[in-house]
């Protein structure tokens, strides 16, 4: 397990606009992207354990990369956060919410974005004290409306919404005050991976980065966080 202080779930989502979803099948390719996307200013990266090279990935680039916070997408069960944690992910993100996953991931010392597509999946989280969350999948479950919409009951909660979102709608996303970031598959392209295009990777880092200059967003978002 890692030794570095540990984030709360607030900070993996203020260090930057775009949390890129990450799919990888090659461990050879893990640290060249991680590089890559830190080159272009996103340092918060969630490798999903959807592959049977993820956590490899994730001890690959805690271990050489130590500019990155590596994190864990796709995170299911009590035995995915505490593989992770072993793995060196420092936060854990997940498309739904149990309170099993909540507490393990409490255990290990993981913070967590939990998803949720309603209005009793975010009581049932903030029951068990998780107040910032994904929205997943956001396009396909109501995109900005929905979060408008939450934005009355569910005052006090934050939110990342994952899923449908591109480099075109996030800032339709990002406009919202409930919302801090979001996230997306787009920064890490299978064919930049596949061609070790790694140029490619932080162009698409460094595009995002103009979210922050574009929206007025209140000075105490993507404050630097010590990593
Ligand atoms: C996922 O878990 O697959 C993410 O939500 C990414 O979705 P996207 O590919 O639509 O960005």
């Amino acid at each position: 397990m890692h030794s570095s202080p540990k984030l709360t779930a607030l900070q993996v989502m203020q260090d930057a606009p775009v949390i890129p979803v990450i799919v990888l099948n090659d461990v050879a390719h893990a640290v060249p992207m991680a590089r890559a996307l830190v080159a272009g200013g996103i340092r918060m990266l969630e490798v999903t354990l959807r592959t049977p090279q993820a956590l490899a990935c994730i001890e690959a680039i805690a271990r050489e990369v130590p500019e990155a916070v590596v994190g864990a997408g796709t995170v299911r069960t009590k035995a995915d956060a505490q593989a992770a944690s072993m793995a060196g992910a420092r936060f854990a993100v997940s498309p739904g919410y149990t309170p099993a996953v909540g507490q393990a991931c409490r255990d290990v010392g993981l913070a967590l974005l939990p998803g949720v597509a309603t209005g009793s999946e975010i009581m049932m989280a903030q029951e068990d004290g998780f107040t910032e969350l994904k929205f997943f999948p956001a396009m396909q479950a109501g995109g900005p409306a929905m979060l408008k919409a939450w934005s009355g009951p569910f005052f006090d909660v934050l939110f990342c919404p994952t899923g449908g979102v591109t480099l075109h709608n996030a800032p339709d996303f990002l406009a919202l005050p409930n919302v801090v970031c979001v996230g997306g598959s787009w920064l890490v392209p299978a064919d930049a991976l596949a061609q070790g295009d790694w140029a490619r990777i932080t162009q698409l880092a460094c595009d995002t980065q103009d979210f922050k200059r574009k929206l007025a967003v209140a000075p105490v978002l993507y404050a630097s966080v010590a990593i």
